[in-house]
């Protein structure tokens, strides 16, 4: 089973064995020898080598309204659910808080475990719970959003829980009133009046002029994480850069834009093999068709060196590596 139509990478690995559950009854009544690995719908997740670990999807995917009221509605979303056909009908109810999120690709079961973000919002933003099936106790458990650990990128399901179950559901709680979040560059055409279908449309038009469609040029969007520095070493870098971007944070530290560091350095559309650096958006990596795993940890090997070597800044994969 190749690999080539579960990662939007499309890496012709192999995969040994696929199970599909569609409904928490299936996931209940599932009893693996070994604990499987679990895939959404591989939009953050490349498979580097053949594969001999059951992958699991979990597939469920019911929309519950759970209450409702002149201010809010409360969602209940299932895992399998795809994120951006929930945006797009959260956003026609005219509810707000998804807005931003418009065309990420991927699950719902997966939003929460990188805390998926941009244009100025997160999945934290509007996330009351996730709901996890445990492998130990074979139950489900609430997680409250203080319980998540979300950070950039960042949630408890990536550390503390990895592996220990599958996330069944997420909840939601969406305005219907709302203030659009206009504080990214690109959006400033619209205004305080503008609805929640004109931001997503602005949002989803942006998207599209930087961001490689997966269907037509494989990738996995973001390929590595903003690095997060000190003020000294921010500033370091400042003084011989003075026009290079930064976001400065709550905790004081300075987010830097890992793409604007890898353009420095030359490297954008620059390619090895059939795996390249995408010419309108450096800090993500695309499979021009028959880019091979040898060429892809070349790249972020070559990335990571000449970024080290101008910045001393290291760069993270953003993407979920799989068997390195
Ligand atoms: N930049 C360059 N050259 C490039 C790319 C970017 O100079 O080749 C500069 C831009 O001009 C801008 C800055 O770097 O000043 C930041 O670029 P951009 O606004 O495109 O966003 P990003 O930081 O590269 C992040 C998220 C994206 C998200 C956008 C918009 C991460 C790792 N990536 O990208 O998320 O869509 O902001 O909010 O945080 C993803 O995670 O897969 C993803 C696409």
């Amino acid at each position: 089973l190749s690999a080539k139509s579960y990662s939007t990478f499309a890496l012709d690995t192999q995969l040994a064995e696929l199970i599909e559950l569609g409904s928490l009854a299936e996931l209940k009544a599932y009893q693996p020898q070994t604990i499987p690995l679990l895939l959404g719908e591989g939009s953050n997740s490349i498979f580097l080598s053949d594969q001999n670990q059951t992958v699991l999807r979990y597939l469920a995917k019911s929309r519950t309204l759970l209450s409702e009221d002149e201010q809010q509605v409360q969602l209940h979303i299932e895992a399998g659910d795809n994120w951006h056909q929930l945006v797009s009908w959260t956003v026609a109810q005219g509810w707000w808080g998804l807005e931003n999120l418009s065309l990420i690709p991927g699950s719902v079961g997966a939003a929460p475990v990188q805390n998926i973000g941009a244009y100025g919002a997160e999945l934290a933003d509007c996330c009351d719970y996730v709901d996890f099936f445990h492998w130990q106790n074979r139950d489900v458990q609430r997680l409250r959003k203080s319980d998540c650990g979300f950070g950039y990128r960042d949630s408890i399901f990536k550390t503390a829980l990895a592996g220990q179950g599958v996330i069944v559901a997420v909840g939601l709680t969406l305005k219907k009133q709302g203030q659009p979040k206009l504080g990214y560059k690109g959006l400033e055409h619209l205004n305080q009046h503008s609805c929640v279908a004109e931001v997503a449309q602005a949002v989803i038009a942006v998207r599209q002029s930087k961001l490689p469609d997966p269907a037509v040029l494989p990738n996995c969007g973001s390929f590595f994480k903003n690095p997060v520095v000190s003020r000294p070493v921010f500033e370091a870098i400042q003084h011989r850069y003075p026009a290079m971007p930064f976001y400065p944070q709550a905790d004081g530290l300075i987010k830097l834009a890992a793409g604007w560091l890898i353009e420095q350095v030359g490297l954008k559309g620059q390619r090895i093999g059939d795996v390249g650096c995408y010419e309108k958006q450096a800090l993500v990596l695309v499979n021009f068709g028959k880019g091979t795993a040898a060429e892809l940890q070349q790249m972020i090997a070559l990335i990571q060196q000449k970024v080290a070597t101008e910045f001393a800044v290291q760069l993270e994969p953003e993407v979920r590596l799989i068997g390195q």
